[in-house]
């Protein structure tokens, strides 16, 4: 038997735009994880909260999941196993779960199959699960679940970590129904033909640039500006939803600096930047009504 672990990620800002090559903050979610166990069996089967079965009856939704699945198998020529997946990070909901789930898959196999994972190795098998997932992955998920600590990601750059943070928490809520985030993707895609989406990217990377700025000088008032522009521009893209807004809405109304959607959107992630624990909670209880809330998440100081 062997179990592996993998935590999931929040954007601070620069989703969507990151697709076309501009900066993002990233902070990862080290309490948010999902595992998966593997033991040996007859067959090739797999319990999870969506299907409980052989992985060859799995439902189309899976079917990502499957290939990656299929493609360790292959390449490791592994005998088959029963997969176990367990998680207390929210799926589908734009918290990096896809990636998490291809990190702690081939640390599994690799380890179950005692073969050597080295380090480019992984990246690449998450990023093919992403592929598999997203269609047209930036690669900033894979990352966030091979890193622990907040980080600027640019495409084909090294990251940048960010070694200080402002004091502030973060609430996060998921408000459900999101579509793939391929879809997300393709809606900014299309958006892209018309000069007022292309005009919002261009913004969204001059805002993702002030928050990099504002973040590293502990600057929450200058990073709250951005946040809260980045949604605008983003909503403007096509990516947010009434949801999404009526939720940003009720978290500024109980004290939240900034608020924005978060990941591929469409629903999903909403996150709410505050500058105390008492606001923190006052805004976590407001958005109770939208969806599962995650306990306020502590930034500040220095990280490094
Ligand atoms: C998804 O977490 C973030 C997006 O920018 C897609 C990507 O970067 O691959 C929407």
């Amino acid at each position: 038997m062997f179990k592996a672990f993998a935590h999931g990620k929040v954007i601070l800002i620069g989703e969507h735009s990151v697709v076309y090559d501009k900066q993002a903050i990233v902070l990862p979610l080290i309490n948010q994880t999902l595992s998966v166990q593997l033991t040996p069996s007859h067959t090739m089967s797999l319990t999870s909260d969506l299907y409980d079965g052989p992985i060859h009856q799995a439902p189309k939704t899976l079917a990502p999941i499957v290939k990656l699945i299929h493609d360790l198998q292959t390449e490791l020529k592994a005998p088959p196993v029963h997969i176990i997946i367990e998680h207390t990070l929210p799926i589908s909901a734009g918290f990096g779960s896809s990636a998490a789930l291809a990190k702690a898959l081939t640390e599994a196999f690799y380890h179950f199959n005692q073969q050597p994972l080295t380090a480019t190795k992984w990246h690449t098998w998450i990023q093919q699960g992403e592929i598999y997932a997203h269609g047209n992955p930036s690669g900033i998920d894979t990352l966030a679940t091979l890193n622990t600590q907040a980080f600027v990601y640019q495409k084909n750059q090294p990251i940048k970590r960010l070694a200080h943070q402002p004091k502030g928490y973060l609430v996060v809520v998921d408000t459900g129904l999101k579509p793939p985030t391929k879809t997300m993707v393709m809606t900014v895609k299309k958006a892209l033909k018309h000069k007022k989406a292309q005009a919002a990217l261009h913004d969204l990377s001059r805002f993702s640039n002030d928050a990099i700025d504002a973040f590293e000088s502990g600057n929450i008032t200058g990073l709250s500006d951005a946040l809260n522009q980045a949604h605008q521009a983003l909503n403007t893209l096509g990516v947010s939803s009434q949801r999404l807004n009526s939720a940003r809405k009720e978290a500024l109304k109980h004290g939240a600096l900034a608020a924005k959607l978060s990941g591929g959107g469409g629903g999903g992630a909403l996150i709410a930047l505050c500058d105390s624990l008492k606001n923190a909670k006052a805004v976590k209880s407001a958005l109770d009504g939208f969806g599962p809330t995650l306990e306020p998440i502590k930034l500040g100081g220095n990280t490094a």
